[in-house]
């Protein structure tokens, strides 16, 4: 065997065929349409990905997952899917697809993408056709229709509230209903219809076969319904949604096993095969169903999302999740951020909300950013905290696009630019999420940040002054941002993989040097979380509001999340040893 020159070789080897690249992946999911446009139009497009790959790859992810960018009107910002087999004009070709996961594939990323299985757009030629199609018809079963109730029948066939508010039932005009969770544009399939069924499995063939390497599933809880008449009425629903027994009628129904089994006999066809990874709300004792290697074999867990930023929620979740994964052989899937909730830099500067689903968050957009409890710099801290301690753990990470800026949440955008279905459908309650999905700042002096080419200013939703500060090129220059902060984590993870362990680290386990230098004390300390990963990786977080000391004798400090102050552990900052 000949030496090998470091300097020459490939930073990361061409994409092997293993089976277990996901277990320990950092997966950077791409917002497209805020993430870089290649044309000036002000709204992102694939070209623009790919023109970022460079930029992806000095990060040092393992893969993308990228959000809808399939032909769309775009009124639940793409999550409303005209056709499952072909790209949006506004955001490229089929022909651009390519290219874009050519270069991915180049840099050593691979590529998930979002399937939205629940419901179809009202603009599919499936919905059209039911539209036009009789009652009865074949054309209508791919949906779910009901006959309206009332002494005329103009009433809804019962009166489910959909998630984004407003009734979940839309007339069609000739006495007859559809079923929408989401937004009347977002027509709910009937997946007892094996049309459906036969499509989806054709869908996912189309893209495995263009060399996607997985998949995120949408609402992955939501597809098998039952509408056996007398429906519920909502207030039962919601009284049985914490059911953890496949009863309630709506959600996470034990039919999901067997469409799933589908699935995955399709991603085994592929070498390596594919995977998925199943976004659904369920209660975590059900999570096990989605993370079955039988079934999709990764499932979101959003309990760190959940979590106030505190040593014992995030102790029990961690090792809820640890379980959890044990029960099935799957691995763990860690996120703070995500394009459908308050990003973490932000809701950490916030007063806790002891878990309430982000209602701090919520109420903080409402005010329109302008509490006075808000501390941006100290949720910035926090997040890069947690972020540290995240990308210690075993498991993949998901880190949303500008996360890795530190991006705070925008909250002042006016409501005529505002998009999503949520603001528009609740109004005065919730003004949605539109605040994550703003589009990246890449350079602080150009029109538009540098999201666009050639100077233009366009951006289809406003992005604030304050974003110059987060713009890649100042943070690429400045050795403590928080983009070089990732970088450096997540080059340091590599050497993290190949062993899925946790410790908790107490007195015992560091011995006796610790002991007499202090380390007890810190190791005993209730706001301080400290674990061991593979041949001796620490990771210590201080949640508290004093500083802690980090006795030498606990290894040497690789990477911190925040200065140190005088051989002490700051409050809010992770620290790594080795
Ligand atoms: C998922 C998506 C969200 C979308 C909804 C309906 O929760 O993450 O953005 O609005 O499904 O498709
Ligand atoms: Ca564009």
């Amino acid at each position: 065997m000949t030496a090998a020159h470091p300097s020459t070789a490939p930073a990361r080897t061409v994409l092997a065929s293993d089976p277990d690249w996901w277990r320990q992946a950092a997966v950077y999911q791409i917002y497209p349409r805020s993430f870089a446009d290649s044309n000036g139009d002000g709204i992102g497009d694939l070209p623009g990905v790919t023109s970022r790959v460079p930029y992806l790859s000095s990060l040092g992810i393992d893969a993308v997952w990228l959000s809808p960018f399939y032909p769309s009107a775009l009124a639940d910002g793409g999550y409303d899917v005209d056709d499952y087999r072909d790209v949006d004009p506004k955001l490229g070709t089929l022909a651009d697809f390519d290219e874009m996961i050519a270069a991915l594939h180049a840099a050593g990323i691979r590529l998930i993408v979002d399937i939205v299985p629940n419901h179809s757009s009202n603009r599919h030629a499936w919905f059209q056709e039911a539209l036009a199609s009789p009652k009865g018809s074949p054309a209508r079963d791919r949906y779910i229709f009901r006959d309206g109730e009332g002494p005329d029948g103009t009433e809804p066939p019962s009166d489910w509230q959909s998630i984004f508010g407003g009734s979940a039932w839309e007339p069609v005009g000739d006495g007859q209903f559809y079923l929408h969770l989401f937004a009347p544009e977002q027509p709910d399939f009937n997946w007892h219809n094996p049309e459906v069924r036969e499509d989806f499995l054709r869908t996912l063939r189309f893209w495995a076969d263009r060399g996607v390497d997985g998949f995120r599933v949408d609402v992955a809880h939501g597809l098998a319904k039952d509408l056996t008449a007398p429906l519920r009425s909502h207030a039962e629903l919601m009284e049985m949604r914490l059911a953890t027994d496949g009863s309630h009628p709506l959600w996470d129904r034990e039919e999901l096993d067997e469409i799933y089994a589908e699935w995955r006999a399709v991603f085994n066809e592929y070498q390596p095969p594919r995977i998925a990874v199943a976004e659904a709300w369920v209660e975590p004792s059900r999570r096990h169903r989605y993370a079955a290697p039988s079934s999709l074999g990764q499932a979101f867990n959003f309990d760190l999302l959940r979590a106030d930023f505190d040593a014992a929620q995030f102790r029990a979740i961690i090792d809820q999740n640890l379980e959890s994964v044990a029960l099935t052989g799957s691995s763990n899937t860690w996120v703070f951020s995500n394009h459908d909730v308050v990003r973490h830099a932000t809701r950490y500067g916030l007063p806790a909300d002891g878990g309430d689903e982000g209602a701090v968050g919520k109420a903080w957009l409402l005010s329109g950013g302008r509490s006075p409890e808000y501390d941006a710099e100290f949720g910035l801290r926090r997040a890069r905290a947690a972020t540290l301690l995240m990308l210690a753990l075993p498991g993949s990470a998901y880190l949303y696009q500008g996360e890795e800026l530190g991006l705070p949440e925008v909250a002042d955008i006016p409501d005529s630019a505002r998009q999503d279905p949520t603001f528009f459908r609740s109004p005065g309650v919730d003004v949605g999420r539109d605040g994550c999905r703003v589009p990246l700042p890449w350079e602080a002096s150009a029109p538009a940040f540098g999201f666009g080419v050639d100077g233009s200013d366009a951006s289809h939703l406003p992005q604030p002054e304050s974003f110059a500060r987060y713009a890649v090129d100042v943070e690429d220059a400045d050795p403590d941002s928080t983009l070089n902060l990732y970088r450096r984590a997540l080059a340091l993870r590599h050497e993290l993989q190949g062993d899925e362990k946790l410790v908790w680290l107490d007195e015992s386990l560091v011995g006796a040097d610790a002991d007499a230098s202090g380390g007890a004390a810190l190791l005993d300390d209730a706001e301080v979380l400290a674990f061991e990963r593979p041949s001796g990786w620490r990771s210590i977080t201080n949640f508290g509001d004093t500083p802690v000391p980090l006795p030498a004798a606990l290894g040497r400090v690789v990477l911190a999340s925040g200065p140190l102050d005088d051989g002490a552990l700051p409050p809010a900052t992770t620290v790594w040893l080795r």
